[in-house]
């Protein structure tokens, strides 16, 4: 099935994404660790992207259309997992046009509710493995042992320029007046399921679950 994670920062997209990955096959298409490694990179747009990004703006439509375009030629495995794509009208129907011209559909939007209060901690106290992009929580998911990602053994734990009180104000601003009315565009076309992200990990992944084999 190919899917999209709505939701704000901190919703729990990546996390969901990586359990689907692991549990189903399936391919995560995260447009922000895509520009992420393009900051990496070291190039003239990466550099402008990612200051774009630690002030917590858009990048521009164009650019995440351009990166998603190269990954969906053709149908993967398991599915795929639009995880923060598309975030803007434009990029939804864009979308819309690249499944359709490669044979593919879209089969649910799962938008994972959560208020603003609990998204400040989450995002605060997240960290992530710079070897193999496990996310981790100072409290609600620590690492077994201090400074060791739990999967891959790497002390290369990191946390994200944009984790930071002032990024997320800008963040969540942009997802209210950007993101948020893919909500009713999606209810429209009828492919809109909602599932309570303050839940615990392992019931928001059973919420999923029960939507993906409905699909
Ligand atoms: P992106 O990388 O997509 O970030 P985001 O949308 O802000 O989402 P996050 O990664 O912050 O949160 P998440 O929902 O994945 O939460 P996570 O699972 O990590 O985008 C970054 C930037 O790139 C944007 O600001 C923009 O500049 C640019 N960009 C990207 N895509 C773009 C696009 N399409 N168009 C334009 N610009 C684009 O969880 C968060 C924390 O909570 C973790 O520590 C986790 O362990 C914990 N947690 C998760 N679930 C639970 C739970 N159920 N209970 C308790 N703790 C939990
Ligand atoms: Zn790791």
């Amino acid at each position: 099935a190919n899917i999209i994670l709505l939701g704000p920062p901190g919703a729990g997209k990546g996390t969901q994404a990586k359990r689907l990955v692991e549990e189903r096959g399936m391919v995560q298409l995260s447009t922000g660790d895509m520009l992420r490694e393009a900051k990496t990179s070291g190039t003239e747009m990466g550099k402008r992207v990612a200051e774009v990004m630690a002030r917590g703006e858009l990048v521009t439509d164009d650019i995440v259309i351009g990166l998603i375009e190269e990954k969906i030629t053709g149908p993967a495995g398991g599915g795929f997992i639009f995880d923060g794509f598309p975030r803007t009208l434009p990029q939804a129907d864009a979308l819309g046009q690249l499944l359709s011209r490669t044979g593919q559909v879209l089969d649910a939007v799962i938008e994972m509710q959560v208020d603003d209060a609990a998204l400040v901690a989450r995002i605060t106290g997240r960290f992530t493995c710079g070897q193999c992009g496990e996310v981790y929580h100072d409290v609600t998911k620590p690492t077994k042992a201090a400074g060791t990602c739990d999967v891959c053994g790497s002390h290369d734990l990191k946390r994200r320029a944009d984790d930071n009180e002032d990024a997320l104000k800008q963040r969540l601003m942009e997802y209210y007046k950007k993101t948020s009315p893919l909500i009713g565009y999606y209810y429209a076309k009828k492919q809109l399921s909602s599932v309570d992200g303050l839940a615990e990990m392992d019931a928001v992944a059973q919420a999923i679950a029960a939507v993906l084999d409905k699909a």
